[in-house]
């Protein structure tokens, strides 16, 4: 670990990859998120001297080097459990996960079976947002959050950016080839009252690039 890194001495907790909704012992709610930009952020943030806390959904990715520790959990509402034992010491928390939106209202302990009475009817419950629940606490740590947005990047990141209360947001443009799932990434950071594009690149690149702005903002926030 770098001790005159751009993080050096900070806590930085990081949640990242996908979160499964289990409905039965065999079957759950996913998403396509592989886990790779945050785990390329907390690689980055350990080469910057930072502590890092990783909390991985379920990914099948080696733990980065210069991540302190790491916790696997596997839903939303572990993720948030998760990320609320160690955020009290956290100096920054960067939000990477994709988060499942919703769970089913009940789990079915046994597997469910096909009826001829007709197709299951499977009822949501929406999960807690963990980047708004940790923005509103008082204290807080720096808080930065992801989007994925398709269309209207900078609109509905700002948009956003308010609404949760964020220290900065980085949006991510979705499209066939980059964000989710792929190699490569471009960001839109944003902040109160500035931005940056962060032009397309690997994942390791553009998290080394991240890093550097959210160091940068994190100290004039303090020196404010
Ligand atoms: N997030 C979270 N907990 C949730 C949902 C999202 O912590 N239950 C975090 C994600 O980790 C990410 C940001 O919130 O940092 C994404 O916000 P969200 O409103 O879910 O954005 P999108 O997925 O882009 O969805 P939408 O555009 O539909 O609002």
């Amino acid at each position: 670990m770098s001790r005159d890194g751009l993080l050096a001495g900070l806590k930085v907790v990081i949640d990242a990859g996908p979160t499964c909704e289990d409905i039965d012992p065999v079957r759950f709610l996913g998403n396509r998120s592989s886990g790779k930009m945050g785990f390329a952020i907390a690689a980055a943030a350990g080469a910057a001297g930072a502590e890092v806390t990783l909390v991985a959904g379920p990914v099948a990715l080696a733990t980065p080097a210069g991540v302190a520790r790491r916790i696997d959990v596997r839903s939303a509402l572990q993720m948030r459990d998760a990320v609320f034992s160690v955020i009290d010491a956290a100096d920054i928390f960067i939000a990477t996960a994709a988060v499942a939106d919703w769970r089913v209202a009940s789990y079915s302990e046994r597997k469910i079976k096909k009826e001829p009475s007709g197709t299951p009817i499977l009822e949501l419950v929406e999960n807690p947002d963990i980047l708004a629940e940790v923005a509103a606490r008082s204290p807080r740590p720096f808080v930065v959050g992801f989007a994925a947005e398709t269309d209207h990047v900078l609109e509905n990141g700002r948009k956003k950016l308010a609404r949760k209360k964020l220290d900065m947001l980085a949006a991510n443009h979705v499209d066939a080839t980059s964000g989710i799932g792929a190699d490569d990434n471009a960001l839109e950071v944003l902040w109160a009252d500035g931005g940056v594009s962060l032009p397309r690149a690997p994942k390791p690149d553009l998290a080394k690039a991240l890093v550097a702005c959210i160091a940068a903002r994190y100290r004039a926030r303090m020196h404010a």
